[in-house]
């Protein structure tokens, strides 16, 4: 669905996004993360076709984004991380007036722009002045908008900022619910978001490809992710030699401070092996008590931050 080839993106010479190249299918649901100013809305814009490329190709559906921009801009939904709306329009009224703009069939306008206030719940505020709405509804306005002509593929940049949460949750739970049908970019701050959303997340940091990968997979990267908590009462230097004994465990550390005779421990095992189990026969050979033996998860945000710091 979206085919990028070394696209680069120059602002008066200074170079954005730098040759990078990434597939999206059909049907997937992209998360693209980054820092402030690694260049997502500008790859997003030039994928829209608002921005022309300074280098690359870029395909969406197989059309050229610079040659066949017409044939690109209705096969895309552009959420862009400022929605521009007509402030002075009510949201009916406005949704018409996109839907004409691209294209919709004249017999087919009033039905979308009912489909796109029913899934994005504006139904309660169709008659109000778009000025006047709070910034979640004119969100969810941007939204109904991007989707108006029913497009294949979603490009939306940020779609929750600025939300509360009860808010991001209902826009999550539209983002998953399209994720049916469409195939969506998404960029966020919001990494929680993208662990239940997104099938797939590229990271990009200053203007490069950092990681495009599954969000488990990338929080299996991360040093401790699948690391095992241990308490149990015997002495600290006798847990440290027997779990370091074990195949597959590669260090322990002690969690301190301990509490009397209990040794409270961090056992680091090779990427992607559960040593639990063989913790746990150890722990009854010895007849140690155990207060504790559970597995923690690496959290994306981990990941994202050893991706992209120095
Ligand atoms: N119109 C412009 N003119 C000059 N530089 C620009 C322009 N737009 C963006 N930039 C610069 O390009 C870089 C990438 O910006 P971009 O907006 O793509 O980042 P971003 O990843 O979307 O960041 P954020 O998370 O803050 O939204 C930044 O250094 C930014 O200052
Ligand atoms: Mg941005």
């Amino acid at each position: 669905m979206i085919d990028v080839e070394n696209l680069s993106k120059t602002y008066s010479g200074f170079r954005a996004v730098q040759g990078i190249s990434f597939h999206v299918e059909k049907g997937e649901i992209v998360g693209f993360l980054g820092p402030n100013g690694a260049g997502k809305s500008t790859t997003m814009k030039v994928l829209a076709g608002y921005l022309p490329p300074t280098d690359g190709k870029i395909k969406i559906a197989g059309h050229d984004v610079v040659t066949e921009s017409i044939e690109v801009r209705k096969r895309i939904g552009y959420m862009p991380e400022n929605v521009p709306l007509y402030t002075d329009m009510r949201v009916t009224e406005f949704l018409r007036f996109r839907a004409e703009l691209k294209k919709v069939p004249r017999n087919k306008v009033k039905e979308r722009v009912e489909t796109v206030k029913q899934l994005c719940s504006l139904k309660d505020v169709e008659n109000r002045i778009i000025g006047t709405l709070s910034k979640g509804y004119r969100q969810r306005v941007g939204l109904a908008d991007a989707m108006v002509h029913d497009p294949d593929l979603l490009i939306l940049d940020e779609p929750t900022i600025g939300l509360d949460p009860n808010q991001i949750r209902a826009v999550r739970d539209l983002i998953k619910d399209l994720g049916k049908h469409h195939t969506i970019l998404l960029s966020t701050h919001i990494l929680s978001e993208v662990e239940l959303t997104c099938s797939r997340v590229l990271v990009i940091n200053r203007g490069k490809i950092e990681a495009s990968d599954t969000p488990a997979n990338l929080t299996k990267l991360v040093r401790g992710g699948g690391s095992i908590i241990l308490e149990v009462k015997a002495p600290a230097a006798e847990v440290t030699s027997k779990m370091q004994a074990l195949p597959d465990v590669e260090d322990v550390e002690m969690i301190l401070p301990a509490d009397g005779d209990w040794t409270h421990a961090k056992i680091f095992a090779k990427p992607g092996v559960d040593v639990r189990e063989k913790i746990y026969d150890v722990v009854r050979q010895n007849n140690w008590p155990l207060r504790e033996l559970s597995r923690v998860k690496a959290t994306l945000e981990e990941a994202f931050v050893e991706l992209t710091q120095e």
